[in-house]
């Protein structure tokens, strides 16, 4: 069969690391006989440097027209690119915000898992990793304080700023229910996290999420301040088997997940609506100050494409293959510079860059 990939490489390591994507899926392809067509999808700081805008409805349109997204990353140095001198709405994040929005991705799955052959990687002392960890962080996408009204102005004399928090509860049924599907399949365990202790559109989160529970009497559920849940992470992370949470802690939890499992460079995630559509996406930045060195971790991007084949194309045995070649490249002991052991260890394996990652991983797709 043939599947149209619509391709937003992006800013900054994003077309390095898609690059890699690519290579995997067409040897996916070969193996299992599919064809995947690229269609390339300007988005951030290259569509602003092309068009003035981090995102035209031309490229909506686009990625509309496919089954599928794939994406490197988008956005520059923050404080040395022209690109943040453009007001907010012209900013490459912008970009992907509304693309979100537009495509109403409001699932974002983003898997912690720590691989065996990573423990060296890993931050936390052996007696907290324990047997490893394994979690699926479900962040809401489209609501919260990234969609609520955003105002600066003076009042009274006093410049101000305000951004706003609001949650519906059908924007929280709705991830919920992702939530506890996802968890059926997995452990059957549900962390809701919020601020009830605090915040109003927390305490509806927590209703609205025990109210959905009552439809899944096998999953179990339990409420998390997030403060707390921050700390957990690096406390006992092997507690954790779904983190269900809005937008703004998702963000930053997801980004507390992959660090320990070892890097950034090896989280995928994936962003869904309700129909089969997904955009798949590294958990990671653009990392601009290591951008077009070649040493960039292509695996994050790699195991996006994986989730790609999971649940926008229901290959499963693709997806499993995928999966199968990372952990092999692993075991074999090749590493890019992300993920060196300390050193001490490091006589141990091969440190290896972008390409040829990307080359080793492709080669026993099988
Ligand atoms: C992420 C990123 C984005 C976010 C930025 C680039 C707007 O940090 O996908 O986690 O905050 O959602
Ligand atoms: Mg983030």
């Amino acid at each position: 069969m043939n599947y149209q990939v619509g391709v937003i490489s992006g800013d900054g390591i994003g077309p390095e690391v898609v690059r890699e994507a690519k290579k995997v899926l067409d040897k996916v392809g070969q193996v299992f006989g599919h064809t995947f067509s690229y269609d390339e999808i300007l988005m951030g700081g290259v569509s602003i440097d092309a068009t003035g805008m981090p995102l035209t409805e031309e490229a909506i349109a686009q990625a509309q027209k496919a089954d599928a997204v794939l994406m490197g990353s988008i956005g520059g140095n923050t404080s040395t690119s022209p690109w943040y001198q453009l007001p907010p709405q012209l900013r490459p994040e912008a970009g992907l915000l509304k693309l979100r929005k537009s495509l109403n991705l409001f699932a974002n799955l983003r898997p912690a898992y720590l691989y065996g052959e990573l423990k060296e990687a890993c931050p936390l002392r052996d007696d907290i990793i324990g047997d490893g960890f394994d979690m699926m962080i479900m962040r809401e996408l489209t609501g919260g304080l990234y969609f609520g009204n955003r105002v600066t102005e003076e009042r009274d004399g006093v410049l101000t700023a305000e951004d706003t928090l609001t949650y519906n509860e059908n924007e929280i049924r709705r991830i919920a229910k992702r939530g506890f599907d996802i968890a059926r399949k997995r452990r059957k365990k549900v962390t809701s996290v919020d601020k009830a202790n605090v915040l109003d559109s927390s305490r509806l989160w927590r209703k609205v999420v025990e109210e959905v529970a009552k439809d899944y009497p096998d999953v179990a559920l339990e409420h998390m301040l997030v403060d707390n849940c921050a700390m957990q992470l690096v406390k006992d992370p092997g507690q954790f088997d779904v983190i269900l949470t809005e937008n703004m802690f998702g963000d930053i939890l997801s980004d507390e997940a992959s660090m320990v499992t070892g890097s950034i460079g090896m989280l995928s995630s994936a962003s869904l609506n309700d129909t089969k559509f997904g955009l798949y996406e590294p958990s990671g930045g653009s990392a601009p100050d290591i951008a077009g060195k070649g040493i960039a971790n292509p695996i994050a991007t790699i195991l996006s494409a994986a989730m790609m084949l999971r649940y926008s194309f229901d290959l499963d045995r693709e997806a499993d293959a995928v999966e199968r070649a990372v952990q092999q490249v692993l075991k074999e002991n090749y590493r890019t510079i992300d993920i060196m052991p300390q050193e001490e260890k490091k006589a141990s394996v091969t440190q290896v860059g972008t390409a040829k990652m990307g080359d080793l991983i492709a080669e026993r797709i099988k």
